[in-house]
């Protein structure tokens, strides 16, 4: 029996899971059923990625502690992932104490084989927030072309490369202050010194993608340079052990422990199996999976996506052979999410949280499309939403579920559930179930487009059959009682086999097919027995057709999710952390307002009709708003820092509308229009899209 260990890439804990993400986990959850349903021992294992910048600043704006913010996310992408069906046999977070272990023991491993070394790094600090800066979190004018507004790694105007240090006029967008340069002590992961060990490795058969090797090829020419793999504090990450005492303390870039979260999860599971006597959950050794002497007893494949292809083909098989472990059999890249042809872009409504779609829509629909179009190349894969319809209405409803619903009924009703005792269409059959083998071997080599085309020929081979033998004009006739059994029976029987097919993709559909069949088992190994004189279930609708008007509440919430994340400054998922956080505050009362408070405030959408600058007040904006029922008002706004009033005519923004006018120096001011941001350092006003009426209230 084949052992297998298989991971998807950790999802960073600052954000909900999205369409895009769902690519690489409906991949590898399929995937991993395929291969399971092959009988080989597959483990599937996953994280949240907690570590790093980014996750300690999201803390911060929501006002928790980096612990609250990666156990609320986390909670949140294990409910996302389960209801897509993604089956982890453990999902684990790189905040743990095996991950602190294994990093430490891998860096402590490399550190003693002379493979890091220190050198000072001149970076970018922002003095307010006593914090080195990350590029994303520069701002500047291009070195280049001049080009205002641009952050520290390139610009996007002309397409230079450039570093932060090089920016003209810098401020952080942190604090808005001005960034000071500063001197630092970096640790380095040596990685040249595996340059030889890479290129072999890369060049393995089986090893890579023909088109990631190709472009590591660039790389090696190109020449491999050190990684820096420290951090200063504040960080929020595994302190670098074995520093000297009266340095400042150092922190592990988040990328260094994030792919020792796949062992620390797979660790983690081997505790919680110790000692279990369940077949589907099976005792496992850490040491069959990692150790370097074991390479090649066991497998180990890593399903990633394009973006992340340096870091687990060259950093993480260096950092693992450089530690007497084990490197990956394989590692699995897939292409980027495109939507109607497009990147996935919020204000079209197209940048779909999982959350959300999965309470429009079954997320088997989305299982079935995604196989439909994957393959085991490196392409970016497009939801076209009419495309998507169209297949999963005809392809699932119209032709698979189609075969049972015109056959089941003539079987219960006249046969009391009982398939035929012998096969009418034996040729059919062998037909059906050869064209198994490929299809089996299609789930492997990753190619689902290709068999979920195989599998649609069968269906529609059974449907012609169904339609030249047309049982529902036999069932009339006299004399032909047996004959409607047999065709019924022959279709029930190439049903029996699609289930089996596509139990890896739609795994709720098949098991509920299960029940109908009166099987407890679509294994591939089940299939080759047929069912003959054996008894089946009334049949129950399995899969709905998909209406259009659920693919447009779906967008339609997708933009609204945009606009409550503009509002809040955090994404819709982050709800849930808001909840908690109000839970924690609940006893700080002063910092709460009971809902009857919240739902005083009357919030519409306004058109601003003009914006003007007020003379004499060089803070201000005035502003005359449309807000419906033909009423106008007048606004008085700070935001004249951050904006021309051009900018903001014509616009539709939301206003607060019921506030007590205020009298100003510069007249009357009759509302408070929304923005986010600090107004010390950058506000951005709130827009709503067009299709917001001028006067709604916001609910
Ligand atoms: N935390 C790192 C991975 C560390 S693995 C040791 C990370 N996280 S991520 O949340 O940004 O992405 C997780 C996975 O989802 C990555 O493999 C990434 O390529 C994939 N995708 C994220 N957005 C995607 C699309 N829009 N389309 C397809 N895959 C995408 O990277
Ligand atoms: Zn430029």
């Amino acid at each position: 029996m084949r052992q297998i260990l298989v991971t998807s890439a950790l999802p960073y804990a600052n954000g909900p899971i999205h369409l895009g993400h769902l690519v690489e986990y409906i991949q590898t959850d399929i995937w991993v059923r395929a291969m399971k349903a092959q009988g080989h021992q597959v483990t599937y294992v996953c994280a949240d990625d907690a570590h790093g910048t980014a996750i300690m600043l999201k803390a911060e704006a929501n006002g928790i502690t980096p612990e609250e913010q990666i156990a609320n996310v986390k909670a949140s992408h294990e409910a996302d992932f389960s209801q897509f069906l993604i089956d982890f046999d453990n999902y684990h977070t790189t905040h743990s104490e095996e991950n602190r272990e294994f990093s430490e023991l891998i860096y402590r491993r490399l550190n003693s084989e002379g493979h890091i070394s220190t050198k000072d790094v001149e970076q970018l600090f922002d003095p307010e927030k006593s914090l080195f800066l990350a590029d994303r979190f520069v701002k500047g004018e291009c070195p280049e072309c001049g080009a205002e507004d641009q952050y520290g790694d390139n610009c996007e105007v002309c397409g230079t490369t450039y570093n932060a240090t090089e920016l003209k006029n810098p401020h952080s967008t942190l604090s808005g202050a001005t960034p000071i340069l500063k001197t630092s002590k970096h640790y380095f992961f040596n990685l040249p010194e595996f340059s030889e060990f890479l290129q072999k490795w890369t060049h393995d058969e089986g090893r890579l993608q023909p088109s990631v090797a190709n472009k590591l090829q660039e790389w090696f020419d190109a020449g491999l340079a050190s990684w820096d793999i420290s951090r200063d504090a504040p960080y929020f990450g595994f302190q670098i052990p074995d520093t000297p005492a009266d340095e400042p303390d150092k922190y592990f870039y988040v990328w260094l422990d994030a792919p020792v979260g796949y062992m620390a999860s797979f660790k983690n599971l081997c505790k919680q199996r110790k000692g279990s006597t369940d077949p589907l959950k099976p005792e496992l050794n850490f040491d069959d999976y990692w150790l370097e002497e074991n390479q090649h007893k066991t497998e180990l494949y890593h399903f990633i996506g394009k973006d992340i292809v340096y870091f687990h083909a060259l950093f993480w098989p260096a950092m693992l052979a450089g530690s007497e472990f084990r490197t990956p059999t394989s590692i699995f890249a897939h292409g980027f999410l495109m939507v109607n042809g497009e990147k996935m872009s919020k204000s079209r409504g197209t940048f779909i949280q999982a959350e959300t779609f999965a309470k429009h829509l079954h997320p088997e629909y989305l299982r079935y499309y995604f196989a439909t179009k994957l393959s085991d190349k490196v392409e970016d894969i497009n939801l076209d939403f009419a495309d998507f319809m169209q297949k999963v209405n005809s392809d699932m409803v119209g032709k698979v579920v189609n075969i049972a619903s015109r056959s089941a009924g003539f079987i219960v009703k006249k046969y009391d559930g009982m398939l035929s005792e012998t096969c009418a269409e034996p040729e059919l059959l062998n037909d059906i179930l050869r064209t198994g083998e490929e299809i089996a071997n299609a789930y492997e080599n990753r190619e689902f487009s290709r068999a979920m085309r195989l599998i649609m020929q069968c269906a529609d081979k059974a449907n012609e059959y169904i339609d030249s033998k047309k049982p529902w004009a036999m069932a009339k006739e006299e004399g032909t009682e047996q004959d409607v059994q047999e065709v019924c029976s022959v279709a029930i029987n190439i049903f029996r086999q699609l289930m089996v097919y596509l139990a890896p993709v739609l795994p709720e559909l098949t098991d509920n097919a299960k029940a109908f069949l009166n099987l407890d088992d679509l294994s591939f190994a089940s299939r080759h027995e047929l069912l003959l004189g054996h008894k089946i279930n009334k049949f129950k609708p399995l899969m709905q057709r998909i209406e259009q008007s659920q693919i447009d509440a779906l967008i339609e919430e997708s933009k609204q999710d945009l606009a409550a994340a503009a509002t809040t400054g955090t994404v819709k998922a982050d709800a849930k952390n808001n909840q908690k956080k109000l839970d924690n505050k609940k006893a700080d009362t002063a910092d709460t307002i009971e809902f009857d408070d919240f739902m005083k405030v009357e919030m519409t959408v306004a058109h601003v009709v003009e914006c003007n600058y007020v003379e004499g007040a060089d803070k201000l904006l005035q502003f005359t708003l449309d807000i419906g029922k033909e009423q106008t008002i007048n606004v008085f706004s700070g935001i004249r820092k951050f904006y021309e009033p051009e900018q903001l005519t014509g616009k539709k923004v939301i206003c607060v509308t019921n506030l007590v006018p205020r009298k100003m120096k510069f007249g009357v001011s009759e509302g408070m229009i929304l923005s986010s941001g600090d107004p010390k350092t950058g506000l951005v006003v709130v827009t709503v899209p067009d299709e917001c009426q001028v006067g709604d209230k916001l609910a």
